[in-house]
């Protein structure tokens, strides 16, 4: 069998379509208790860059066939030593040597350009939780890379939620604050206070030994975002809660509902600020925004989030959701 990897031209539609096609269908065994992404969203991760880093995609060939697929991300303005590397295989054709060839061909590049750290992420099952193979820890693990953090993900059937009871619970401690809820794009007049605590989730949030540098609050980080996920399809749904006092936005959270299929959604980040803590605002603000997708969007049904296991308060607040242990997301490094 003759194995060849070869780069991918990111503005070719049927090689393109070949790579997230692979995509598509390695997830459907390795996350089989999530939905199968759609081509566009694949697409649109391949091609849409976040504001300075690079994406490089690549095939593996067996015998001319595509057999398996390389996204190599490279920051060039923070964690300019490190490079993020995603690797997948279709099921039928694992254990025959794609994925090395792949990961060679990848950390090839990564060598040449100086860079030192790579990291990787793969699934697995938790206890409690559906059953994933974890065929990519297997791999991590095999090839050197040792586990930097775990992130627990969590499942939420969006009609199991007490709304009302938790609302009236939290309510009592949110004097002084009150919500602000809109869908799509960060209205002007906020997007300052929403890039301040978009750049505190690294800060903020445990990430275990993942060593990387926190963003700066930087509003084109935010509408850069929005048009990466414009092209994705989908709807962002926001609440924040507004400090009566000062104007500003303290507390922020964001579901984003899939493009296909519709019934499903991603709990995206939750974040207040540490002068604002401890009023129940983190539970208010989810509270709000899962008020705002029953009155918009009834069609969205189930939600999928992941906190690190470390984030012992938002694991604690997604529990009185309802959230159940869903699967491991694993992030792994190694040092070339
Ligand atoms: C991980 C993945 C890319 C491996 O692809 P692959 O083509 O099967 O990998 P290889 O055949 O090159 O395997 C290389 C080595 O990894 C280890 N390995 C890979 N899959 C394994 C498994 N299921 N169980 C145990 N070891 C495994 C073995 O040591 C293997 O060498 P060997 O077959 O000579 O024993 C594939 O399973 C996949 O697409 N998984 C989902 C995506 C993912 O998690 N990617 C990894 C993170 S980037």
């Amino acid at each position: 069998m003759s194995l060849r990897v070869t780069a991918v031209d990111l503005a070719d539609d049927p090689e393109c379509g070949e790579a997230t096609a692979i995509m598509r269908l390695a997830g459907r065994t390795d996350t089989p208790d999530l939905p199968v992404l759609s081509q566009r969203r694949y697409l649109s991760r391949l091609r849409n860059p976040q504001v300075g880093e690079r994406r490089l995609g690549f095939l593996a060939r067996a015998d001319g066939v595509a057999v398996g697929t390389g996204l190599l991300v490279l920051p060039d303005e923070r964690n300019r030593d490190t490079a993020m590397i995603e690797v997948h295989v279709l099921p039928e054709h694992r254990r025959r040597g794609a994925g090395r060839a792949l990961h060679e061909h990848l950390t090839g590049i990564v060598r040449g350009e100086g860079r030192t750290t790579v990291l990787a992420t793969t699934s697995e099952s938790l206890p409690g939780g559906p059953a994933r193979p974890g065929h990519g820890s297997a791999f991590a693990e095999a090839l050197g890379y040792r586990r930097a953090s775990t992130a627990h993900g969590q499942a939420l059937d969006l009609d199991d939620v007490p709304v009302e009871r938790l609302l009236s619970q939290a309510t009592p401690h949110t004097a002084g604050y009150s919500p602000v809820l809109w869908t799509g794009e960060v209205p002007e007049a906020d997007v300052e206070d929403i890039a301040y605590l978009n750049g505190r989730l690294l800060l903020d949030a445990p990430t275990g030994e993942l060593e990387l540098e926190a963003e700066k609050p930087d509003p084109s980080v935010i509408r850069a975002y929005e048009r990466g996920y414009r092209d994705k399809g989908g709807t962002l749904f926001h609440a924040a809660m507004r400090d009566d006092a000062t104007g500003r936005l303290v507390a922020w959270t964001m579901i984003e509902q899939l493009d296909e299929p519709v019934s499903w959604g991603w709990q995206q980040i939750t974040l207040v600020d540490p002068a604002h803590r401890g009023h129940r605002l983190g539970m208010a603000v989810k509270i709000h925004n899962h008020l705002q997708v029953r009155a918009k969007a009834p069609e969205l049904r189930h939600l999928h989030t992941w906190n690190s296991a470390a984030n012992t308060h938002m694991m604690a607040i997604n529990a009185a959701l309802g959230f159940r242990p869903a699967g491991a997301t694993i992030d792994w490094q190694r040092r070339f």
